[in-house]
């Protein structure tokens, strides 16, 4: 080799970096963050409409339900490259292949473990058997479509000689992406960089593959990695929308696309993301799963724009390049200062959803307008962060609830037994119980809600997070019940927290009573 190829960033000024989102599936694996076939079409399209190059849809073999929702999103959702992942097995491949053949742009995505730590315990295989399983997995997808990516499975504590051998062997079999796993968050970005620049070095095939980077945030060095692949020469990386995944979870795709945005001065590279869809994508995922973003995270956390120090108000008044390296529409956040009231009409609350990036129905409008007057006559100023609550609790809605909350009171104090009375409607009868055996209200709460619906309801998770700044704000309850074995979420949005409580526990009824129903 003439030439020592150490970094990217020189030779190479305006590369575009794909962005290959893993969301639906090492994201969804993850606890807490499982998705049913709507919700996951519905994160497919908003990641189209996010301009990902290639939406990994799942791991067909590992389930029926994984099985159909690639089969759906590669049959139904258009504009992205659609990639199902296989074991580097006969099986696995074939229903990969199953899965993902009605697209017109499919992608197998065939792994394979490399390092001597899984190769001894996990696979007991010899170095050859590994490099002879990667080429007849490469093959064999290779048979059904072109577009072949390989991931030899923590490449990152993989053995340089045997990373290079085992890479070659499967462009040499037709991969045309070598991926390359910080499977267990281990690596520092330095290592990550001489990683991806030695692979450009030695492996004599390389030009024929793109190379890519997959990293897990176990010591919260994922985007850094991520970063320093690129700036080597690493042409896509995979992450997931608010860095959801195994663990710690996966590269955030906001943070290293916004990186690579802000950066490209440095980094001479960009991707195709259209970010002022970065926030709406972010709360989408936030109410399917449930699992908010720390206030403060980078990029599409409540607070990640918001200027509290008086001395930064006071430079971003006279210039705004002060203080802030980015503006907070470029990632889809809107800067309206507009508060809306009891007298704003149904236009105004239509204009101020479409702003915040939702495309209602009439009649989701209809009931969202409803709530909000009911709102308005309760707090005198509706923000932004109140609309979005109401209109994530209507998209979050259950289509034919069973049980609905007719009236519900709380009592709790200082030396009281706290207790709840609450009415319910089940069809056309309203049924009233109250508890008072439970250890505060909100345990009350569901021991009523159990009384009445007579369902058996395991609390694994519960949250209450306000949707705007000030004691008048309206409160969002997040929560999470197991039911025979299944978990299943619950949401609920009111100025009263036991109110909230109450409608996401009937959230979650009314969801298990669905299931029940279909079953
Ligand atoms: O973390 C990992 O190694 C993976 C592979 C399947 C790419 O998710
Ligand atoms: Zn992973």
């Amino acid at each position: 080799m003439s030439e020592q190829k150490t970094s990217a960033t020189t030779d190479s000024p305006n590369r575009t970096i794909k962005i290959f989102d893993t969301t639906l599936r090492d994201g969804e694996q993850s606890p807490g963050c499982s998705m049913n076939l709507a919700e996951k079409l519905q994160m497919a399209q908003a990641l189209v409409e996010l301009g990902v190059d290639v939406i990994e849809a799942g791991f067909p073999i590992a389930s029926p339900g994984d099985f159909e929702a690639v089969r759906e999103i590669a049959a139904n959702v258009r504009g992205s490259t659609i990639c199902g992942l296989a074991r580097c097995n006969e099986m696995d491949i074939n229903r990969a292949w199953e899965a993902l053949k009605s697209s017109p742009q499919p992608r197998i995505h065939v792994f394979l473990a490399t390092s001597a730590i899984h190769r001894e315990f996990k696979l007991k295989m010899t170095r050859e058997e590994i490099i002879q399983r990667a080429i007849a997995g490469v093959k064999l997808a290779h048979s059904h479509c072109d577009d072949i990516e390989f991931s030899p499975e923590d490449a990152a504590r993989t053995e340089h000689d045997f990373l290079c051998a085992v890479v070659e062997a499967a462009i040499d079999a037709g991969a045309t992406t070598i991926n390359i796993p910080d499977t267990v968050g281990y690596a520092v970005p330095l290592q990550m960089g001489a990683t991806i620049a030695m692979l450009r070095n030695r492996v004599p095939n390389i030009d024929k593959a793109t190379i890519s980077v997959h990293c897990h945030d176990d010591l919260g060095m994922a985007v850094a990695n991520s970063l320093a692949a690129v700036e080597h020469g690493a042409g896509q990386v995979e992450c997931t929308i608010n860095g959801i995944g195994e663990r710690a979870g996966n590269c955030s795709l906001e943070e290293v696309v916004m990186a690579l945005r802000t950066r490209s001065d440095f980094y001479k590279a960009d991707t195709r993301i259209h970010t002022p869809r970065l926030v709406p994508a972010s709360r989408l995922l936030t109410s399917i799963t449930g699992m908010q973003v720390q206030r403060n995270k980078a990029i599409v956390g409540r607070n990640a724009f918001a200027h509290e120090a008086g001395i930064h108000q006071d430079g971003m008044l006279k210039e705004r390049t002060t203080y802030e390296i980015m503006r907070p529409e470029d990632v889809g956040f809107q800067a309206t200062d507009l508060v809306l009231g009891k007298h704003s009409g149904r236009a105004a609350l239509a204009d101020r959803a479409r702003i915040l990036g939702y495309q209602l129905t009439g009649e989701q409008l209809q009931t969202v307008f409803e709530d909000f007057k009911r709102l308005a006559d309760r707090k005198k100023e509706v923000y932004d962060g109140d609309i979005v609550a109401l209109i994530e609790q209507q998209l979050y809605g259950v289509e034919e609830e069973e049980w609905q909350l007719v009236a519900f009171e709380a009592s709790s104090g200082t030396g009281r037994k706290p207790s709840v009375k609450l009415t319910l409607r089940h069809g056309n009868e309203d049924q009233t119980v109250e508890s008072s055996e439970g250890d505060g209200p909100i345990d009350c709460a569901f021991l009523a809600t159990e009384k009445l619906t007579g369902y058996k309801l395991t609390c694994q998770d519960y949250q209450v997070q306000s949707a705007t700044l000030g004691h008048d704000a309206l409160g969002e309850v997040t929560l999470e019940v197991e039911y025979h074995g299944e978990v299943i979420r619950g949401r609920g949005v009111s100025t009263d927290t036991v109110e909230a409580t109450v409608m996401a526990i009937l959230n979650a009824v009314n969801r298990i009573a669905q299931r029940v129903r279909k079953n």
